[in-house]
């Protein structure tokens, strides 16, 4: 959005995805929103920046979409030359998406970047103008012009004297820019207008540059107050009211950004009556050059203090400006765009978080803060003494926090900023630090001899510090090692933290105050030219990222008549609905007047005895219709989607915190979770489970799980092996992270019908439950999912409980009910994937051969069976991966834990099998001394061979993926590349990897590999499919129409999908196991030749007419134009017989990755994919999914850790998961996909997507290991070591078993882990 006065007297009021929001009124003051459906609409065309994301597949659930349309847009609108794609990669960098892996949102925006700098000439401007060059008006900087909207060369903006930069229609008073104008869509009429077509065919809106209104713009500052029933907001127009209100007001808080209040008042429900707005106070948002530094108000946001001392970096002398660098750097990675635009200094400074990224840089460059007050004039506090404890600055209640002064930098004074955070970008740090010294030329030449030092670190305390003894130790001293050594030595008693500290990981913090310190020596020895080490102090880089994908184009058709469509890469049919917001999910619904919101009441403890409920608080809050709990309900309370042992609300005894106890509901959001808080539940504390140690502990297990896959004769080869290693391995779980949390809509109708919309992937199931609970037939229950905004597998089971709760007091009160869960309520109480620890031994001969393995397994199941058998299933049916193991025993074990039910997720179990057996090999490599891809190629199935469950290798193409992606990887003088690298860097490491995979396709129970389809045909010719599956962005109903189309000869524009629908395909399995397209897809095929057939003698009757003919003629002659098609899956035995899976899908992964071993920073350089996906329905859909799946597999494995209120967690409350929001909980972002990044789809064979290239994400894994195994080379520790997933930057580091980690962590340190 940016930001129009309403008209007089009507409510201002927007939708945001379909949300109504009514915005502030008071005296007329309204801030303009600008709306992605402003761009552009599918009815009347689309923005540039829609059409090329719809166009280039940057889409797949959309959820994340406009976000990205938006962040894009506003870039193009705020440049005033077109942006590099750099430009778009940090503009980007905000925004988060689940399913693509970015790579095709980056192609899709960098058509708007400057990559040829010669087209922004005014000499080519000039000339696709046909005028000479300095002719025109010019109106943009260095004569170049280019549309704020599109980003294109353009000069609109020239027409009508319209402001520089303002582009099409943006600064044209009467809207004559090409948008205004030009009605038609001709645009200004210049060749290279950026309203014309560009090429991809989608319709461009001819009028889609909405305006900035000039005369908000022109709008003086003035004086506002609006009160509330809980807050009044003041906005005083100058300095003396904002201090007359602060006095009235102590308490107030003073609000900019809003990014810290706003949090406190969502997630900690903090209440401030009082809040005032210093945004429009001309003093406090200056920035004044004086004669010794710069002085920035406290109202400056982030981005323009950024600009500010970017602009003064260029114009000041060097050596003035080393503090504003270090600020300038470190605002790089400060949270996201976004934040930075609205958030100020002053708000980052009063809070006082001893992990803000920029307070220990004011400490240590000497800033001071001025406070002013009503009565008590300016006081200035030295930065350094402001901090007095945690989120307590020195500040007295009437004061504000005025202006902050930075002194300029003096010669040979060093000021550098460091940060390490689990992920770099928008991520908070877990260590932060601001150096500064001033050298002075010693006695002896060459030598340099501290004068001033200051050292302040974030993240190590309750507040930021300075570290005295670390300035002690160098004040004095000349610039060398033994300088360094002992100002190494001091950091060791400045940073002191408890084994427990809050925020966990004290080794890493400690260490990590020591690397930086040490490459904050490096960075001041390399400008004075003094030592070595240059990779210490090497920046960050990161080229832009950019990829390439390969695969078969198909045959051309057969026949010239025949329509083309399967094999083509159209794009996801709702991707036009999708960027422009138009897409509607289930939360999008509007609702009649009479609907309710509902909110859960919760369990807040892991496991406890219910001693009371009572709800009579809830009831009395305004807007509260009524409180349900067990004893409400009309049917069965016992629900889970194998066993029933889950309750919908909790009886007597909760297990896992999150758990229902009961479901409130109210005429608004707001006041139904105001009356959850206030119900109050009564417990009796029970002892807790929560990690897979502890349940093997106290044996604690789903004992009726006895899963296990066997051959050959473990016991009896151990002695034929020259090796036999033995351990544990740990994976940790990851959260789905779908955009869209889960959510559900319940409409009763008469005579107990009700309609469900549900953000499922299993319909059916939800359909079941809800009728079961309510107690009514299932024929008078009907689920509908449209769309899904991501599931991943986390929308199968899970989102039972929560329907079946809306469902109650829908139920019992006949009006609708709609209930959505907060991202953290869903992080918390809807289960991830699992975590995973498995004890191994494995034999095998001195070539690296394996002869035996036996494995145990044990997941953490959580509360409730749910989906943990089959997961666990599918776990032991791929700790082979592709290797042959000719003697295996691998034995299931489910750990009853008190933590959410664990659930389904993209691979179900398999890639934690297939992770086990990538550890094993890659430490057999190592055992015997070898590469590992050798061990890797000398283990491989060939065709033909025998799996340990007894299912045969055919159209085995583990070698063919194998040998493809080391070729085309150049994998072999790569390795050597690295080895040179690695030799020249000491502190930079570089790791290659390549990892092979393979994945079961069906269903292991065998019952479910069954499908349905419903294909009718209308007198116009369009054509409805409706099958079992659920779109959730894997472009399942696009790949579903090509297949009608096809089957049909049809154009694919003749063919919809709508919805699934239960009363339309009955009894579907969830979409999930990657078998829906080519289970789907044949139901599909069967209904769609059965109507081929009834219409081939119509065909022939009518050989030149029209499709629309055929169909009428056939009508006429009272043909069913409708057909329902059915598949079942052939020849499979489920879990338990030789042949689980239908077929095995194939692929290999080469990663390379840099290492800065210093902080465990890390980079993907270069991904090569390859994929045996066979002869694809859809290319580019299939390819997002490889991508999508990747960057997700990648994540799992080195980025998202969950760390919950277990043992190893003392800090986190017991049973709380620590991480439930995007501020804690890092999936990859833009930066974090691999920066050259490659993807190959090997032709002719029928194979699944979704699932199968999850896994190769462990390539990174391997990678990132091999980087350490260089590191630890390098420090003298050669040899295998442990590294459990996921691979953070705490993990990497302390593995690195240099010489600063000695006093901090064991060389072979396995850090805490939830596990
Ligand atoms: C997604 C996200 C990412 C973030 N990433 C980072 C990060 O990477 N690094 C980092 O350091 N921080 C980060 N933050 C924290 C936050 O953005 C910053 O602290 C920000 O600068 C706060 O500014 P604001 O204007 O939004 O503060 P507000 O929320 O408006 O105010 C914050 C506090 O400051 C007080 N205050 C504000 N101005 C004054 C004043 N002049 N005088 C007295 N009191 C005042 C307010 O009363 C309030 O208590 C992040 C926050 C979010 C939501
Ligand atoms: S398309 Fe980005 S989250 Fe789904």
């Amino acid at each position: 959005m940016t930001a129009a006065d309403a008209p007089a007297g009507s409510e201002p009021i927007c939708y945001i995805n379909g949300k109504r929001y009514v915005l502030p009124s008071g005296r007329g003051e309204i801030t303009l929103l600008q709306f992605l459906r402003g761009l552009g609409n599918v009815r009347e065309g689309l923005h540039p920046v829609q059409q090329r994301l719809a166009v280039m597949h940057g889409s797949q659930c959309g959820f994340c979409t406009p976000g990205f349309v938006m962040s894009m847009y506003s870039l193009l609108r705020s440049s005033e030359e077109p942006p590099t794609e750099e430009d778009i990669e940090d503009a980007l960098g905000g925004n988060l998406c689940r399913c693509t892996g970015y790579r095709p949102i980056l192609d899709a925006f960098k058509t708007f970047a400057k990559t040829d700098p010669s087209a922004y000439t005014e000499e080519a401007i000039a000339a696709s103008k046909g005028v000479a060059p300095g002719a025109t008006n010019g109106t943009a900087a260095n004569g170049q012009r280019v549309c704020p909207s599109s980003g294109l060369p353009c000069d609109c903006s020239a027409k009508d004297g319209a402001a520089a930069g303002a582009g099409c229609g943006g600064g044209a008073a009467n809207g004559a820019g090409c948008g205004g104008g030009a009605a038609n869509g001709a645009g200004c009429g210049a060749a290279n207008c950026c309203k014309k077509a560009n090429g991809t065919g989608a319709p461009l809106k001819p009028s889609c540059e909405p305006i900035f209104p000039p005369e908000l713009k022109k709008r003086p500052a003035f004086a506002l107050t609006m009160p509330g029933p809980a807050l009044t907001w003041h906005r005083p127009a100058s300095l003396e009211s904002l201090l007359e209100l602060k006095a009235a007001h102590p308490a107030a808080k003073l609000v900019v950004g809003n990014t810290e209040v706003g949090i406190e008042m969502k997630f900690k429900n903090a209440a401030y009556p009082v809040v005032i707005a210093p945004t429009h106070v001309p003093e406090m948002n200056q920035i004044t050059v004086t004669e010794t530094g710069v002085e920035i108000g406290a109202a400056v946001t982030l981005t323009r203090m950024m600009k500010a001392f970017k602009g003064l970096i260029a114009s000041r002398p060097r050596h003035q400006v080393a503090a504003m660098e270090a600020v300038v750097n470190q605002l790089r990675w400060f949270a996201g765009n976004q934040i930075r635009n609205v958030s100020a200094l002053g708000g980052n400074i009063v809070t006082g978080s001893p992990i803000s990224d920029l307070n220990p840089l004011w400490m240590a460059a000497g800033a001071t803060f001025v406070a002013l007050g009503k009565g008590t004039g300016e006081r200035a506090v030295k930065a350094s003494e402001f901090f007095v404890g945690y989120r307590q600055v020195d500040l007295k209640p009437h004061e504000v926090l005025y202006k902050v002064v930075l002194p300029f930098t003096r010669p040979n004074e060093y000021v550098k900023e460091f940060k390490q955070s689990p992920r770099r970008e928008d991520d908070i740090a877990i260590v932060n630090a601001g150096m500064r010294v001033k050298l002075a030329p010693g006695a002896e030449e060459g030598v340099w001899v501290v004068e001033e030092a200051a050292v302040a670190y974030g993240g190590v305390a309750a507040r930021a510090v300075m570290a005295p003894s670390v300035a002690a130790a160098l004040v004095g001293k000349p610039w060398d090692q033994d300088t360094l050594k002992a100002a190494l030595e001091a950091v060791r008693q400045d940073v002191v933290m408890a084994e427990n500290a809050p925020g966990g990981k004290v080794e890493f913090r400690r260490a990590l105050a020591a690397s930086f310190l040490f490459k904050f020596f490096v960075h001041a020895a390399l400008a004075l030219e003094v030592g070595n080490y240059h990779s210490a102090a090497k920046p960050y880089e990161r080229h832009p990222a950019h990829g390439v994908q390969f695969w078969a184009p198909p045959e051309a058709p057969r026949v010239p008549e025949e329509v083309s469509v399967v094999g083509q890469p159209h794009h996801h049919m709702a991707a036009e609905l999708q960027v422009t917001g138009e897409a509607q999910y289930t939360d999008d619904i509007r609702l009649t007047g009479d609907a309710l919101v509902a909110a859960l009441v919760t369990s807040a403890k892991p496991h406890a005895r219910i001693t009371g409920l009572d709800a009579s608080a809830a009831l009395q809050v305004p807007g509260v219709v009524g409180f349900y709990s067990a004893k409400d309900v009309p049917g069965n309370n016992a629900i889970g989607p194998v066993w029933a042992d889950e309750e919908v609300f909790a009886t007597s005894e909760v297990t896992a915190v999150g758990q229902v106890i009961g479901v409130v509901v109210a005429t608004s959001e707001a006041a139904a979770r105001a009356g959850a808080r206030a119900v109050a539940v009564g417990y009796e504390e029970l002892p807790a489970i929560m990690s897979i140690e502890e349940a093997i502990e106290a044996g604690s297990f789903y004992d009726d799980y006895k899963g296990k896959v066997e051959c050959g004769d473990v016991d009896a080869t151990w002695a034929q092996c020259d090796h036999v290693i033995s351990g544990t391995y740990k994976v940790g779980g990851q959260e789905h992270f779908y955009l869209e949390p889960n959510n559900c809509v319940v409409i009763p109708h008469e005579n107990d019908e009700f309609t469900l919309y549900s953000s499922t992937q299993a319909p059916a199931k939800h359909q079941k439950f809800v009728a079961s609970v309510l107690g009514v037939p299932a024929h008078k229950v009907v689920s509908k999912t449209k769309r899904l905004g991501g599931g991943f597998g986390g929308k199968e089971t899970r989102g039972i409980f929560i329907h079946c709760a809306a469902a109650v007091p829908a139920y019992h009160l006949r009006r609708p009910v709609r209930l959505c869960l907060d991202r953290d309520e869903d992080m918390q109480m809807t289960g991830q994937r699992h975590a995973f620890l498995a004890t191994y031994k494995v034999g095998f001969n001195k070539d690296g051969r394996v002869l035996a393995a036996e494995l145990d397994l044990y997941n953490n199941a959580g509360n409730s069976h749910d989906l943990s058998h089959s997961i666990m299933d599918r776990a032991l049916l791929h700790s082979d991966c592709v290797y042959k193991v000719p003697n295996m025993r691998v034995r299931g074990h489910m750990c009853r834990t008190h933590q959410a039910s664990n659930t389904a997720f993209r691979g179900f179990g398999g890639p934690q099998g297939l992770m086990f057996a990538e550890l094993w090999i890659e430490q057999i490599a190592k055992t015997v001394g070898k590469p590992d891809a050798e061990v890797r190629t000398l283990n491989m199935y060939h065709e033909g061979d025998v799996t340990p469950f007894g299912q045969v290798m055919e159209h085995c193409r583990a070698r063919a993926c194998w040998e493809k992606a080391l070729s085309s990887s150049d994998f072999e003088a790569r390795q050597k590349a690295v080895a040179e690298f690695n030799a020249a860097n000491r502190w930079r490491k570089r790791g290659l990897a390549a990892t092979p995979t393979k994945f079961g396709i069906s269903f292991t129970t065998k019952f479910l590999n069954q499908a349905g389809a419903l294909v009718h045909v209308y007198l116009d010719g369009t054509v409805l499919v409706t099958h079992g599956g659920v779109e959730m962005g894997q472009g399942l109903h696009t790949k579903m129409a090509q297949v009608a189309a096809q089957a049909l000869n049809v154009p694919l524009s003749k063919v919809f999908i709508s919805e699934t629908s239960t009363d339309k395909v009955p009894n579907a399995s969830p979409t999930a196991a990657s078998a829906s397209s080519d289970m789907y897809g044949a139901a599909v095929l069967d209904a769609c030749r059965q109507l081929a057939e009834r219409l081939a003698p119509y065909r022939a009757k009518l050989p030149g007419g029209t499709w629309k003919e055929v169909v009428n003629a056939a009508y006429l002659d009272r043909v069913d134009l409708s057909a329902h098609g059915f598949y079942i899956t052939p020849d499979i035995t489920g879990f338990g017989g030789t042949r689980p899976f239908n077929y095995f899908c194939f692929g290999a992964g080469v990663s390379e990755v840099e290492l800065d071993t210093l902080t465990g920073d890390m980079q993907v350089l270069r991904s090569d994919l390859v994929m045996d996906v066979g002869n694809p329905i859809n290319p580019a859909i299939d390819i997002g999914q490889v991508e999508g799946g990747f960057v997700q597999g990648m994540g799992w494995l080195v980025l998202e850790e969950l760390m919950w209120g277990d043992k190893q967690h003392p800090w986190v409350r017991p049973g709380h998961l620590f991480t439930k929001g995007p501020g804690t909980y890092k999936i990859p972002s833009v930066n974090d996909i691999p920066v050259d990044f490659r993807v190959q789809l090997l032709a002719d064979a029928p194979n699944a997507v979704g699932e199968p290239p999850f896994h190769l994400g462990a390539s990174v894994f391997f990678a990132l290991k091999e980087a350490v195994y260089a590191a630890r080379a390098a420090s003298g520790r050669p040899g295998y070591f442990v590294l459990d997933a996921p691979a953070t930057p705490e993990r990497l580091r302390l593995l690195c078993a240099d010489e600063l980690l000695e006093p901090y962590a064991s060389p072979d340190i396995r850090p805490k882990i939830s596990c």
